[in-house]
């Protein structure tokens, strides 16, 4: 039986499958500790299986990537053209940089093993056999920890040459991050591994599968969807997507932040779950005395949404129905269908004590700090959308101001080299699409004729002169 530490057994609702280590009294990230709880032993099946074989299971089990996107991991890994002559690369990206998000952070810290033994399986499927975990720059304890884990498995065979007598030989490397968001992004990501600054690549032609790290084909996959293939191994491809619901399989970490009595990480069975069981029967509900607001459902550049909305959802017969909000399964194509995305698993709750004005604000400042300032409508857009922002926050803008900031973010949204572009602009859009209201009401039309700053009243530049 697996005993979980005080006051961290998971919920009745909970599938802990990812996450079955994580918080246990008796686990520790040693090889011995894994071995001990039959670690290794899908890496032992994998490689008596045909490369093609297993990336065909992986196709099966539906996996979508954990990172963000939600692209099917199975078909990625298909991208690699057939008469590549280059090295392949596989990266795991541990750069968990989404806001919201806090689930990467454990497997490595806690459960190690699992990721070097799914990612030497990856690495089998799609002929690498040099790999690299990318591990954001906050987290040095997990690149030691990780580094720790990969030595064993190395003195153990199982990485180095010619693994357990396969005739596999797969090196894995630790690259501690550059501390910046877009080194989550993967072309930003490849940059940074080759020591360069982590600016992203325009796609096309820069897409990892084709022309990622050294110009070489590369499959970049988020740590959660690297530990799940040795699921998927384990289980088969049509057992592991029997979990979950249809095109949305198996289980996801969702990691909920924000004003609920009971925040923190939940391993769910994709779909299976309304939003109102995550955050009342999960969660427990909102604290004492307040309602909740809205919510952030998939990391912060998700589109937020209303708690009292209700949506037009499309059946497969062509007509539609009414879904509320409350009632909206937590799976990709639920939460697309509903106009934003499950992203990266980070549900950010909102309740009615805070202002959505300092939420867009807070979430501007983010990304004015995080543009890398390659393409001009980011560079300059998220800086003036956080000035905006700032002066809705302190009393000083006019409803104009509102407009300017819609205009800003529909002149980023797709017009910029990587989706940074969209992270920062559709929060924006969506809030004010949903709260202009609550917007406008804090501006005041006197506030045209004010100058935004000592140089602007120097100068007798204003919004409209008076
Ligand atoms: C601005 C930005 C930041 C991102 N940050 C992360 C991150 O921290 N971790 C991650 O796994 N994916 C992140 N992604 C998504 C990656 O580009 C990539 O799609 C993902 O690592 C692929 O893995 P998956 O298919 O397993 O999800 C980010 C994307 C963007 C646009
Ligand atoms: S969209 Fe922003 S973050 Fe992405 S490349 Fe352009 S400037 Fe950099």
């Amino acid at each position: 039986m697996i005993t979980y530490l005080p006051g961290k057994q998971p919920h009745a609702r909970e599938y802990r499958m990812i996450f079955q280590n994580i918080d246990r009294v008796d686990y520790d990230p040693s090889i011995d500790c894994y071995l001990k709880n039959g670690g290794y032993e899908q890496l032992k099946k994998a490689l008596k299986m045909a490369p093609k074989d297993i990336t065909e299971e992986v196709k099966k089990s539906g996996l979508r990537g954990r990172g963000g996107a939600g692209f099917p991991t199975g078909m990625k890994w298909t991208f690699i053209p057939p008469n590549n002559t280059k090295p392949v690369y596989l990266i795991c990206n541990g750069d968990e940089s989404e806001p919201g998000t806090f689930k990467d952070r454990y497997i490595l810290h806690q459960d190690p093993h699992q990721l070097v033994e799914g990612m030497a399986i990856a690495a089998f499927a799609v002929g690498a056999h040099t790999a690299y975990i990318y591990i954001r720059e906050e987290f040095p304890a997990a690149a030691e920890i990780v580094e720790k884990a990969i030595a064993e498995a190395r003195a153990k065979n199982f990485v180095g040459p010619n693994i357990l007598g396969s005739g596999f030989d797969l090196e894995i490397y630790v690259h501690r991050g550059a501390g910046a968001y877009i080194c989550g992004e993967e072309t930003g990501l490849i940059e940074s591994l080759e020591g360069k600054r982590p600016y992203p690549r325009i796609k096309p032609p820069y897409f990892p599968a084709a022309l990622g790290l050294y110009m070489c084909p590369t499959i970049v996959n988020n740590v959660e969807s690297l530990c799940h293939v040795k699921h998927i191994i384990e289980r088969g491809g049509d057992e592991y997507a029997k979990l979950g619901v249809a095109r949305n399989t198996g289980t996801r970490i969702l990691c909920v932040s924000g004003d609920v009595k009971n925040p923190g990480y939940f391993e769910v069975e994709v779909g299976k779950l309304t939003m109102r069981e995550l955050l009342y029967d999960i969660c427990g509900g909102p604290k004492d005395g307040r309602s909740f607001k809205a919510v952030i459902p998939g990391g912060s550049s998700s589109k937020i949404l209303r708690c009292d909305e209700t949506y037009k959802i499309k059946n497969p017969d062509g007509t539609t129905r009414d879904l509320g909000f409350w009632d909206i399964p937590m799976d990709f194509d639920s939460l697309a269908a509903c106009g934003s995305m499950a992203g990266s698993g980070g549900v950010i709750v909102i309740d009615d004590s805070r202002k959505i004005s300092w939420v867009l604000n807070n979430l501007n400042s983010f990304y004015a700090h995080e543009s890398c300032g390659q393409c001009t409508p980011c560079r300059e857009g998220s800086m003036w959308m956080k000035k905006i922002s700032d002066r809705i926050v302190s009393g000083d803008a006019s409803p104009k101001d509102i407009e300017t900031l819609e205009s800003v973010a529909y002149q980023i949204d797709g017009r910029t080299i990587c989706a940074f572009g969209e992270a920062s602009s559709w929060p924006v859009e969506a809030i004010i699409a949903k709260f202009r209201e609550e917007l406008v009401a804090e501006t005041d039309p006197a506030n045209e004729h004010k100058a935004h700053n000592p140089e602007a009243e120097a100068q007798q530049r204003f919004l409209v002169t008076k």
